[in-house]
């Protein structure tokens, strides 16, 4: 397709497979995807690797001070095609996913000074299109003038279903009951935050994959960008 490269923002609930997702389409279109919350997570290794938590608590005084020295990229892997995170020249794709991390990222990404950094860095990122962005603010903060926005959703018992099996299947340990409670909770913390809460941009359109395979999804999205393709073809002429 030689059109004029699209933005799509896509946001929605933890555990909804945003990722998955958005991953799916940059590789249909031969767009790059950038996955924003591995960039919060990003600030919250640092913070860790650099005790800014200290009995739990987090140095926001001096987190917002070393923000310039924090230098995130992200760089495709050429044996398997992924695109990972880079903390600093060091490839921290695994670490950022860590249940350390997961439990402090909330507190380092209701940091105003923290979003401004990073969203200024997404911006930057995305260049002049030709990006699908998944986070929880793109369609309303970051790009609010994206060409397609998705809001996705799933019912929380079937986030957390597929969260229990992902956790047995990397061997860790925990009840359904825990990951449910947890689903819950930073759903609470991703709405009801002061700065950028996670919420549906009015003309976002909404995806419940509940009950949709990877497939059915990319079905449905393909028809939305060729829609929107056709669009700006019939603009141009
Ligand atoms: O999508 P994720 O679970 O990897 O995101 C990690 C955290 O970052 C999550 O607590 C929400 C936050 N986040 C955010 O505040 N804004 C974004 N655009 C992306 C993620």
């Amino acid at each position: 397709m030689k059109n004029k490269p699209l933005i799509i923002a896509i946001d929605g609930y933890s555990s909804c497979g945003k990722s998955t997702f958005a991953k799916a389409i940059a590789r249909w279109l031969h767009y790059i995807h950038i996955d924003s919350g591995a960039m919060y997570r990003a600030v919250t290794l640092f913070a860790l690797e650099n005790g800014l938590f200290r009995n739990d608590k987090l140095d926001t005084k001096q987190l917002i001070s070393l923000l310039p020295q924090i230098s995130i990229e992200f760089r495709k892997n050429p044996d398997n095609g992924e695109t990972e995170t880079y903390l600093n020249g060091k490839n921290v794709e695994k670490d950022i996913r860590s249940i350390e991390v997961s439990n402090k990222v909330s507190e380092v990404s209701r940091i105003r000074e923290v979003r401004e950094y990073l969203v200024r860095l997404q911006r930057l990122h995305a260049g002049k299109g030709g990006v699908v962005m998944d986070g929880r603010d793109i369609g309303t903060v970051v790009f609010p003038q994206a060409d397609i926005k998705i809001f996705m959703t799933a019912s929380p018992e079937v986030r957390a279903m597929r969260r229990y099996k992902e956790m047995l299947g990397k061997g860790d340990h925990g009840t359904y009951e825990e990951v449910l409670e947890n689903v819950k909770k930073r759903d609470r913390i991703d709405t009801t935050r002061k700065i950028s809460p996670l919420r549906k941009a009015d003309d976002a359109l909404v995806l419940d994959n509940s009950d949709m395979t990877v497939a059915e999804q990319m079905e449905w999205i393909k028809d939305i960008i060729r829609k929107k393709l056709n669009e700006e073809e019939k603009d141009e002429a």
